[in-house]
């Protein structure tokens, strides 16, 4: 995994777009913040947004046929009843008050797998300057503009890639001459999108640091293992909390074994000897494990968390939601919840509630454009409250039917 390396403002998404993946026929996600929170209903499309992610991240690290191949192909991918093609398009800002660039990839179904429809960069130098496109594929054929600030009067080249199904800023991304895209590349192969089972977190695997826990966090073990290694001071601060919010545990210790492989062990204050982590209990190691993501000195510069509620006690949310808040500082943070006490931490323009329309597709609202809901809020009413009451109209599971009451703008 690439490491920025810098403490300069992260990139941020600002802006998504999504057609035909899954159940997500259309659907436009505007200013975006650094903190998303998405609600909604079981089947709303949570997941499913949260897979884009995970989709294109998989497409730069192993390749548009190997995320395809393994989401079905077009036959389970494609939204029902749809033939075009698949599009993904986002606004993104390299570092804050950087120009806003666009990306825009469409996917299709050729006769030997996926192709790439249309594949684009494109930018607006300066308020009043037009549009310009720096990169432009279809099917494996087209033209990227080289330079630091890439320009109509900059050279162009003709640079065919080997495939059709090959993504341009994946190839391009790797030579000097297209610092853009090669910023673009870095950003999104630094993506982590968690898919944490507790059960992973008990394995006992090869020694060695690593600096990334993994999406299932097989190699929590390692990572506590490099932090102890190169950043022992943020290790202490990660038991420290894990200290106050588990009664009893006084540290993690992550040794070597003689056959090389690495024991993960919970010490409990009041006894002299450890516990093997295979052990410890479920909340115990997902909280480390989250600890280490959001703690970790260089985070990934985009973490997607799904439900983090699940095996944690109810008190801990708050604080685990403050913790997302403050990594935002290095990260963006996308996660899906269906818990109240988690979202009493967010804002309501933090907030988008997913539900699906009467053609069976996903549309979102943010919370703030709810008729009512800020209202509330000034009244000292809590989102988690208001959610559950069922203010917020179709992301309760018990309304079927209809728009969100008073939904003022969809998003
Ligand atoms: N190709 C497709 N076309 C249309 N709809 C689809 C397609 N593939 C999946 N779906 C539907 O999309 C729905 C959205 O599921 P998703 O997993 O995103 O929901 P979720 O909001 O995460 O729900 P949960 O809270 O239960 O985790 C699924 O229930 C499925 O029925
Ligand atoms: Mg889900």
């Amino acid at each position: 995994m690439p490491r920025s390396g810098n403490k300069l403002s992260p990139p941020r998404i600002e802006q998504l777009r999504v057609e035909n993946y899954r159940a997500l026929r259309a659907i436009e996600l505007k200013e975006i913040t650094p903190l998303t929170v998405l609600l909604g209903a079981n089947g709303s499309g949570k997941s499913t947004i949260f897979d884009v992610f995970n989709f294109l991240s998989e497409c730069f690290q192993f390749g548009l046929r190997h995320a395809w191949d393994r989401r079905g192909r077009a036959k389970e991918l494609r939204t029902r009843g749809q033939q075009g093609p698949i599009l993904i398009e986002l606004k993104y800002r390299e570092r804050a008050g950087q120009p806003m660039i666009t990306y825009h990839l469409a996917i299709k179904e050729g006769p030997r797998g996926p192709v790439i429809a249309e594949e684009w960069l494109q930018w607006r130098r300066g308020v009043r300057g037009k549009p310009f496109r720096f990169l432009d594929y279809k099917e494996g054929k087209g033209r990227a503009v080289s330079g630091e600030q890439p320009d109509e009067e900059d050279q162009r080249k003709e640079i065919p890639l080997k495939s059709p199904d090959l993504i341009a800023v994946n190839a391009l991304g790797q030579f000097s001459d297209h610092p853009r895209v090669a910023a673009l590349r870095e950003f999104i192969t630094d993506w982590y999108v968690s898919y944490l089972a507790i059960e992973d977190t008990r394995s006992q695997p090869e020694a060695g640091p690593q600096e990334r826990l993994s999406k299932t966090g097989d190699n929590l073990s390692n990572v506590i293992q490099y932090l102890r290694e190169t950043h022992p001071v943020r290790l202490e601060q990660i038991f420290q909390i894990l200290r106050r919010r588990v009664p009893r545990l006084e540290k993690v210790l992550a040794d070597a074994m003689p056959d090389g492989r690495l024991l993960l062990q919970i010490k409990d204050a009041p006894f002299e000897e450890p516990i093997l982590a295979r052990f410890a209990s479920d909340g115990t190691l997902k909280m480390l494990a989250y600890l280490a993501v959001l703690h970790d000195p260089e985070p990934p510069q985009f973490i997607g968390i799904e439900e983090p509620e699940n095996f944690l006690h109810p008190r801990l949310l708050p604080e685990l939601a403050e913790e997302c808040r403050a990594a935002t500082e290095h990260t963006q943070l996308l996660v899906t919840t269906h818990s109240p006490f988690f979202l009493n931490a967010a804002k309501s323009k933090e907030v988008r509630v997913l539900y699906r329309n009467e053609q069976g597709y996903t549309n979102a609202v943010r919370a703030s454009d709810i008729e009512g809901v800020d209202a509330f809020i000034s009244e000292g009413a809590s989102l988690g409250q208001l959610w559950l009451e069922g203010r917020f109209g179709m992301g309760d599971p018990l309304v079927n039917s209809g728009a969100p009451q008073g939904q003022g703008r969809r998003r």
